[in-house]
């Protein structure tokens, strides 16, 4: 065998980060780093994914039973929908179709590390526009950014990860009409069905028939407690979902958790009290941290953004010591804050009395 220097990847990838996921969390710890479900799925999925037999057979590769029910719940055309291994997945795909490089990414700042990756991944230029200091949206400056020449794709996360401000209706209308049609809109609705409880939250699905640039991501790891499973789901025009059929590799989604995502899709009632509980537990939880002199941003998902007054890097290291596993978020620009998922009760007082001891020791 010959030596000599081993293949040099494209240039793109120089100095480019490796995505960095919540810790998991040791024996004995809490994980409250990565926005899951505390509770789970519902108890159909679990059966549909253990009843699983036919392991021999590839999967339904364009996932058809699947985007026949959330066709008939979202009211669309199955040929609107596609399904990924996660709607990060679906990112990736977008990113490939449609991004050269040299192409512009607008998005706000402070938002979901995987947009500049992606972007970056294909030699896209990033531009962030700017928020005001509760970290909402500064729709004029959004609207300003998206407007300059060479945007070829706009990512808004609603409700934004990791700050948890959401954009209202009207504010979407408007990026939307103010978006040229040349560039693809990806509106992340992650935590859709946690949003959809907070006034004026805008069900981004609406505006599909109007804008044919617009592209919805949704995903069953989050309220649906699949995130193992990889699933999420995309809503957009035929046209822009046919190009992502081109780059989607042909058997993208296993088939058992196919199968358990058709099972979760079915139990709404479990979705509903999720959200319900979900409301409930992370005003305790502002209400608590804000108690104990931590500064709380408002959040319509499962997690709450927490300016903590310290190096946000330490105080991680100092609640993982005390078994509470939490999200630094110096990645994201933001070195004195954490963000914190909300659990269930038990985990709200585990973490209540870890912050407890962190303030004291600040
Ligand atoms: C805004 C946002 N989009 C997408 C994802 C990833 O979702 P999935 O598990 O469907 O890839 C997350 C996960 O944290 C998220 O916060």
């Amino acid at each position: 065998m010959k030596n000599g220097a081993p293949p040099s990847p494209r240039p793109e990838l120089r100095g480019l980060p490796v995505y960095e996921p919540g810790r998991a969390a040791p024996r004995g710890a809490i994980k409250l780093a990565s926005n899951e479900n505390a509770y789970g799925p519902s108890p159909a999925a679990r059966k549909a994914f253990h009843h699983f037999s036919a392991f021999e057979r590839y999967p339904d590769g364009g996932a058809s039973s699947l985007r026949r029910a959330l066709s008939r719940r979202l009211r669309v055309r199955p040929d609107h929908l596609l399904i990924g291994a996660g709607s990060d997945e679906i990112g990736d795909l977008l990113a490939r179709a449609y991004l050269r490089p040299g192409d512009t990414v607008v998005y706000p700042k402070y938002t979901f590390v995987r947009y500049a990756l992606s972007g970056r991944a294909c030699g896209a230029k990033l531009v962030e526009s700017r928020v005001a200091a509760d970290f909402s949206v500064d729709i004029a400056d959004l609207a300003r950014a998206v407007r300059v020449r060479g945007v070829r794709m706009v990512c808004l996360a609603n409700p934004n990860n990791p700050t948890g401000a959401y954009v209202g209706r009207e504010d979407l209308r408007r990026i939307l009409d103010e978006t040229p049609r040349s560039a693809v809109f990806v509106l992340d609705e992650a935590y859709f069905e946690y949003a959809r409880l907070s006034p004026d939250y805008p069900d981004g699905a609406r505006f599909l028939k109007s804008h044919p640039n617009l592209i919805v991501l949704r995903t069953f790891s989050k309220i649906h407690g699949l995130a193992a499973l990889r699933v999420g789901y995309a809503l957009a025009h035929p046209s822009l979902i046919s190009e992502l059929h081109k780059v989607r590799p042909p058997f993208n989604v296993n088939a058992p958790a196919q199968s358990a995502a058709l099972a979760a899709l079915a139990d709404e009632r479990r979705v509903r009290r999720v959200a319900a509980r979900n409301a409930s537990e992370r005003a305790r939880l502002q209400k608590a941290m804000s108690g104990l002199g931590f500064t709380v941003y408002p959040s319509a998902g499962n997690f709450l953004l927490a300016d903590v007054g310290m190096n946000g890097r330490r105080a991680f290291r100092r609640l993982a010591h005390l078994g509470v596993i939490v999200r630094p978020l110096d990645a994201y620009g933001l070195t004195r804050h954490l963000r914190v998922t909300v659990g269930k009760p038990s985990e709200t007082r585990r973490l209540c009395r870890a912050l407890s001891r962190l303030r004291t020791s600040r």
